[in-house]
């Protein structure tokens, strides 16, 4: 069974930001159902019952041909959020001048144009998906990317550093169709404290 994951907050803490209503659907509602579905698809799977999310979406080939997508969708949606949760934090953490920061100055020339390209990433993605940093398991490298649905960068061999949801479920009900202006207020909440240990950890597991 696949378990959903405590909020470390309540639903109003990340306001005005994030409004209550907005974190209590997509978490109780969104995220719980993409948890629920996963155990749905996988009720005759036992032996897949046991793996991780993480194991499924990188093993997505070698899944049975009638769980494929349902485990695409649901382990995606089941691991993005269970990170993103924890990438935001009631009144944000800055990020200090620690590993992360110098790879995104190395990288992206500064955290300003980080910001640009991560943004543009975010908001060029046509439809339901999620921007991403990561990081190359091959090279090393920081890139920015986005994906579709619920797809993960770990099924293409890349480590997820930072992601933002940018379904409308995940902004709609306080901005409507203004998905720059819910990516420009996310920046207040981010937790880069976690994401630096987050970098820290990938980066030495590689
Ligand atoms: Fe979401």
């Amino acid at each position: 069974m696949f378990k959903i994951e405590q909020l470390l907050y309540s639903y109003d803490a990340l306001q005005p930001y994030i409004d209550a209503k907005t974190m209590e659907v997509h978490y109780s509602k969104h995220y719980a159902g993409y948890v629920n579905n996963l155990n749905i698809a996988l009720q005759d799977y036992p032996e897949l019952q046991l793996k991780s999310v993480e194991h499924l979406l990188i093993n997505l080939d070698t899944l049975p041909a009638a769980v494929k997508t349902a485990v695409q969708n649901n382990a995606g949606g089941d691991y993005n959020h269970k990170l993103f949760w924890q990438m935001m934090t009631p009144g944000g953490k800055s990020l200090g001048h620690g590993s992360l920061l110098s790879a995104i100055d190395t990288k992206f020339g500064s955290f300003d144009q980080f910001k640009v390209q991560f943004e543009n990433a975010a908001k060029s993605r046509f439809g339901s998906g999620w921007a991403w940093l990561v990081v190359d398991q091959v090279t090393g490298q920081l890139e920015i990317m986005s994906s579709a649905n619920q797809d993960n960068p770990i099924s293409i061999g890349k480590q997820v550093v930072l992601g933002l949801d940018v379904w409308e479920h995940a902004y709609y009900l306080h901005y409507q169709n203004r998905r720059a202006d819910y990516i420009a207020a996310w920046w207040n909440i981010v937790n880069w404290g976690f994401v630096q240990e987050r970098y820290y950890h990938l980066v030495k597991s590689l």
